[in-house]
């Protein structure tokens, strides 16, 4: 991912699940996440450059404002990547990556479930992760855009859900807009991110880094 380009979503991305004056919108907001970040990263370079006059700079909200607008970039990347393109066939979890998810939900079927009522409860977004520590994939949900989850864990699906991204073209029926969405999600795209986070799994485990801890419940 390279932050310093403007617009990271391609302008002609379109998706069954989203309208297009509703990705443009969407799109806009991104762009202006984009836009803050670099401010933020300026300001936080003419801060260093202060030294020891910094003291007096207010960089403890720069440096919450920059993961807020840093993790935006992040997780609508996410987002957007994972969603099939208009005209894309459907697809279902399968392979590895369906193999892991019954390892960590008993089932398919039971993940899906599991992802759906995870997002009814998040006020911001909903992710899987997979657990570098533990093998272990779980759904997180938060209400800002730097609420992440747990360190060691790589996100490899994501669900706006804020008002933004579902009230434009599903009003209040924000259930509506995260079928949608789940239907439209690309399993493909999703089962390469895990193929990545378990090849840094096996690097780590050829270092033998150990930093296991208990698993959820
Ligand atoms: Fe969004």
């Amino acid at each position: 991912m390279n932050i310093s380009q403007t617009v990271l979503i391609p302008e002609d991305f379109d998706c069954e699940a989203l309208s297009k004056a509703s990705l443009v919108s969407h799109f806009r907001l991104y762009a202006g996440y984009v836009e803050k970040y670099q401010e933020l990263t300026r300001k936080l370079q003419a801060h260093r450059r202060l030294g020891p006059a910094a003291a007096s700079f207010d960089a403890e909200s720069l440096k919450t404002d920059i993961t807020f607008a840093l993790g935006a970039i992040k997780n609508h990347a996410l987002f957007f990547e994972n969603l099939k393109r208009r005209g894309e066939a459907a697809d279902e979890p399968a392979g590895d990556l369906a193999a892991a998810l019954v390892k960590s939900f008993h089932s398919v079927p039971q993940y899906l479930i599991d992802l759906k009522q995870t997002a009814q409860r998040g006020r911001g977004w909903a992710w899987t992760a997979y657990d570098l520590d533990n093998d272990f994939l779980f759904n997180y949900e938060a209400s800002g855009q730097n609420g992440i989850p747990v360190w060691n864990s790589i996100p490899i699906l994501a669900i706006d859900l804020f008002g933004h991204a579902y009230f434009y073209d599903y009003g209040n029926n924000r259930l509506a807009y995260i079928e949608a969405i789940m239907q439209s999600l690309d399993w493909r795209r999703i089962a390469a991110r895990l193929a990545d986070a378990i090849a840094i799994r096996n690097i780590r485990a050829s270092l033998a880094v150990d930093s296991t801890v208990e698993t959820h419940p």
